[in-house]
């Protein structure tokens, strides 16, 4: 009954769109409608000797503040300095050319703008209220990501900055509309502090030219950010299609197609001791998986040892609840679902031993179909640290096929208190829901 009736909810939030996100639709569709629209027109004149193309876009942005158009001409621009974009009112801005970010590393390392969360930086930072970011055919954003993943030497050489290629930060009602977006040093996006926000047809691309291969490139993270809609994307990419971090709340990801992706993934979270994480309220609606590691995916941290002085170890506060994952189809998927609540516990026995103070619920995932890679003998995974802190989860039309053989598709499930689970469950092994690094 419960599934039902949030079956039901969820298709009507799909539908009507029940999260407020604005619906600043873009005026113009080419740069010659530009002017028909806008008072105020600032084209951004590319520096085309090489030099930095900052201080420009940053007058210009200024100058149009307030109800104007900034526009990036069919031109080339580099990013040398930090863009720090936010803060503006009433804004639109359209990118006819292509931006790439300045391919040094060694250069970036004392300019780059740091943000705290994960000790992460970046080049471009976007915000403000009403600020629309509109992309017209043909243009790209280029993170040139070689260079980063040349230094970073398959991981022998982590200790640097790698820039986020967005990061939007403080964005109220605005809409990003048809990006396309190149090899990000790091993550390609990161929504934070936001809320009302529409981000719609975008294509991801990230390849590597060498043996040196691209890392953490997450489509999207979103994080203390609310009413939020991903709709219309082509992802390919190397880390999770979009993660749900931490104070993620109403939000919509519609018609995704990712693909070498670990997964659409929410967390981890619970990581800190003490420290409150909530998501809540998510639908995840129709979506092809197609060469990653995992299909939809939670994963939370135990609680930690009485004992412990570690505080990055486990033993965060809040909870996942309302959390609803429809129409997936899997392509080459190691796993379709996969539950954790004992993420880098170590073993089993600890995780159940210090189960979450982190409390999952309401968790649905309803008409998966497709094949595993046959990469695991089990074709999904459901592990909690405890049924009193994880239950009502649900599965329906779960039609996956284990590619391992087909005859003996079954999933890992422990610890699930009141649940109604469709899929054949075996009892966990030793190993399940502990995959760490991923
Ligand atoms: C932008 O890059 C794309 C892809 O590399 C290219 O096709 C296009 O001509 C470039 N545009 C400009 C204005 O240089
Ligand atoms: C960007 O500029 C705003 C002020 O306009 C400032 O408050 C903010 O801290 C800056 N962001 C970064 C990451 O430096
Ligand atoms: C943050 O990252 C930089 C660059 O990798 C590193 O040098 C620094 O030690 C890190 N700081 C913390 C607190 O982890
Ligand atoms: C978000 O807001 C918090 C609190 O104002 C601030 O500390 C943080 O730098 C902002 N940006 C990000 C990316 O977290
Ligand atoms: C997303 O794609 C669907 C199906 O093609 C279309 O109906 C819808 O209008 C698109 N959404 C946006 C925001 O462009
Ligand atoms: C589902 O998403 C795909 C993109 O992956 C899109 O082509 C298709 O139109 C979507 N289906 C519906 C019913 O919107
Ligand atoms: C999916 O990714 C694989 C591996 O990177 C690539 O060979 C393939 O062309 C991609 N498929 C599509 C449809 O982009
Ligand atoms: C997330 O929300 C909780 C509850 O409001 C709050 O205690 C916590 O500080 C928030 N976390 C962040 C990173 O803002
Ligand atoms: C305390 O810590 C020790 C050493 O790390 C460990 O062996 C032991 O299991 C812990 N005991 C409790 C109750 O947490
Ligand atoms: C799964 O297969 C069924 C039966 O062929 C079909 O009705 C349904 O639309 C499929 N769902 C997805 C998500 O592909
Ligand atoms: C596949 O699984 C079935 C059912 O468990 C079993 O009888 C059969 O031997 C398995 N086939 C192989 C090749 O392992
Ligand atoms: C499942 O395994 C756990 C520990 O590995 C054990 O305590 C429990 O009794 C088992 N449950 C069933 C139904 O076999």
């Amino acid at each position: 009954m419960i599934f039902e009736v949030f079956h039901l909810l969820a298709c009507a939030a799909v539908l009507t769109g029940a999260f407020y996100v604005p619906l600043n639709k873009r005026n113009a569709n080419s740069l010659s409608e530009i002017p028909i629209y806008y008072k105020n027109v600032c084209k951004v004149e590319a520096n085309k000797k090489g030099g930095d193309d900052v201080p420009e876009i940053l007058k210009q942005a200024n100058k149009c503040n307030g109800g104007g158009a900034l526009v990036f001409d069919t031109e080339d621009y580099l990013i040398k300095s930090p863009l720090n974009l936010t803060g503006f009112e009433n804004l639109d801005i359209y990118i006819a050319g292509n931006i790439s970010l300045y391919d040094d590393p060694d250069y970036w390392q004392d300019k780059l703008l740091l943000i705290e969360y994960q000790n992460s930086s970046t080049a471009i930072t976007i915000g403000g209220t009403n600020v629309n970011l509109y992309g017209l055919p043909g243009h790209v954003i280029d993170g040139k990501g070689q260079n980063w993943w040349n230094k970073f030497n398959n991981k022998k050489n982590q200790n640097f900055y790698r820039p986020i290629l967005l990061v939007f930060d403080g964005l109220v009602n605005g809409v990003v509309d048809g990006l396309n977006l190149l090899n990000s040093p790091n993550w390609f996006n990161l929504i934070a502090n936001s809320s009302g926000v529409a981000y719609t047809n975008t294509n991801i691309d990230v390849y590597t030219v060498n043996d040196n291969d691209f890392y953490n490139t997450d489509g999207w993270d979103s994080y203390r950010t609310s009413n939020l809609i991903v709709e219309n994307a082509t992802i390919n990419n190397g880390d999770d299609c979009f993660s749900f971090k931490p104070n993620s709340t109403n939000i919509i990801l519609n018609n995704l197609y990712c693909n070498g992706s670990h997964g659409i993934s929410v967390g981890s979270i619970g990581q800190y001791y003490g420290v409150t994480d909530i998501v809540e309220n998510v639908i995840v609606n129709n979506v092809t998986m197609s060469n990653a590691d995992y299909g939809a995916r939670l994963k939370t941290w135990a609680g930690r040892p009485a004992n412990s002085s570690k505080t990055d170890a486990g033993g965060g506060l809040g909870y996942v609840r309302n959390v609803y994952f429809s129409d997936f189809t899997v392509e080459n998927v190691g796993q379709s679902i996969y539950v954790t609540q004992c993420y880098s516990a170590g073993s089993l026995a600890t995780c159940y031993e210090y189960p979450s103070s982190l409390v999952m619920s309401n968790v649905f995932f309803t008409n998966f179909n497709g094949t595993t890679s046959g990469k695991y003998d089990e074709a999904g995974t459901m592990v909690c640290s405890s049924p009193s802190v994880c239950y009502d989860f649900f599965t329906k039309h779960i039609d996956v096929v284990n590619k391992k053989n087909a005859s003996d598709t079954f999933f890992i499930c422990s610890n699930l208190g009141d649940s109604e689970l469709s899929v054949s469950c075996v009892n966990s092994t030793s190993q399940g829901g502990l995959n760490n690094g991923l």
